[in-house]
């Protein structure tokens, strides 16, 4: 943390001294910023972000919760959209770049530091990744044409899946989380970009006010039917795929170029870094539905179970 604080701002230094704050699940503490919890850096690039970026109509911005699926998304977009100018090949960019390299986040990426990005030169459709929830996406997002896809997974395996994370990402000096205290932070909404329930209910009210704007996806869906789902991705994207593609096997041929057992065992997600120069093999685990039951006790699942019911009951999202 001080070594991150360091790079903080006098203007966020003051705005953190505003902002409540709570023990974080890595770094010292996490600071409620516009209703999510968040690290210092990340709330100085969300309000860099917020003040500069400027959206075209064909903008794509793909939002998740951490450890949602954002990687796969990243790559699933990326694909689809660039099927012209890359083809499915031995020498597609997915295979010696990671998702996160092509698809940059805003706060982690673009606006994390004191320079502000060159954007105007990007290729188009632009693709941007972010974390940030919709109420706090930059204005002119909301505004233009854009449009936005958000993955979210059950809240159960969204859990276990930050928890090893954490784990692999903390200095090795640092003693390890335990889960029964993550859980706990959990449950409050005390996570990065949390609290879990407003997050994914603001993408969903979106949704479903603007279907043309907000595509909601789940990644227990997105198991269960890839090419299903990557069809659907395609048409709300604008890049729908012909007969002739379908044919071809197209759909199938980017389900598998992007999925976890291809992209796990690539040797620039072995041994690369990507995110915050964090390794990308830690971006790869298990990629199960329901692996949660060999970690959470019988007492926890109820706990969450009645989170998610007080929280999410009645909005029609459910898991
Ligand atoms: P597990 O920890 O349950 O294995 P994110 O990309 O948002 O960080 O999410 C990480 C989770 O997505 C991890 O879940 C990871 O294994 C899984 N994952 C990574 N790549 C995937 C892919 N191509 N397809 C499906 N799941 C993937």
């Amino acid at each position: 943390e001080a070594r991150e604080g360091e790079k903080l701002s006098h203007e966020s230094q003051e705005l953190l001294l505003s902002l409540p704050k709570e023990k974080g699940w890595r770094t010292p503490y996490l600071y409620k910023y516009q209703g999510f919890w968040c690290q210092p850096m990340e709330i100085q690039a969300t309000v860099s972000f917020q003040k500069h970026f400027l959206a075209c109509d064909t903008d794509v911005v793909l939002a998740t919760i951490p450890k949602s699926g954002t990687t796969w998304l990243k790559a699933l977009a990326f694909a689809i959209v660039n099927r012209k100018r890359f083809p499915i090949s031995n020498n597609h960019p997915l295979l010696s770049y990671n998702p996160h390299d092509l698809v940059p986040f805003f706060e982690y990426k673009l606006y994390a530091n004191e320079q502000l990005p060159d954007l105007s030169n990007l290729p188009q459709p632009r693709l941007f990744g972010t974390h940030v929830p919709f109420a706090s996406l930059a204005n002119p997002i909301k505004k233009s044409s854009s449009r936005v896809v958000y993955l979210c997974r059950n809240p159960f395996d969204t859990f276990v899946s930050s928890w090893h994370y954490i784990n692999k990402i903390i200095p090795k000096t640092q003693a390890p989380m335990l889960i029964e205290e993550a859980f706990e932070m959990y449950c409050k909404g005390i996570v990065g970009f949390g609290p879990f329930w407003d997050h994914m209910l603001g993408y969903w009210k979106e949704s479903i006010e603007r279907p043309h704007k907000v595509l909601f996806l789940k990644y227990e869906d997105m198991k269960e039917d890839v090419s299903f789902h990557l069809k659907k991705l395609a048409d709300f994207l604008g890049f729908p795929f012909s007969l002739e593609e379908e044919r071809a096997g197209c759909v199938e041929k980017i389900a598998k170029l992007c999925s976890f057992e291809n992209l796990k065992e690539l040797e620039v997600n072995k041994a690369g870094k990507s995110i915050k120069n964090f390794e990308n093999k830690n971006l790869f685990r298990k990629a199960e539905v329901g692996d949660w039951v060999n970690y959470l006790s019988p007492r926890m699942a109820e706990q969450l179970t009645n989170v998610m019911e007080e929280k999410l009951g009645g909005s029609g999202l459910s898991f």
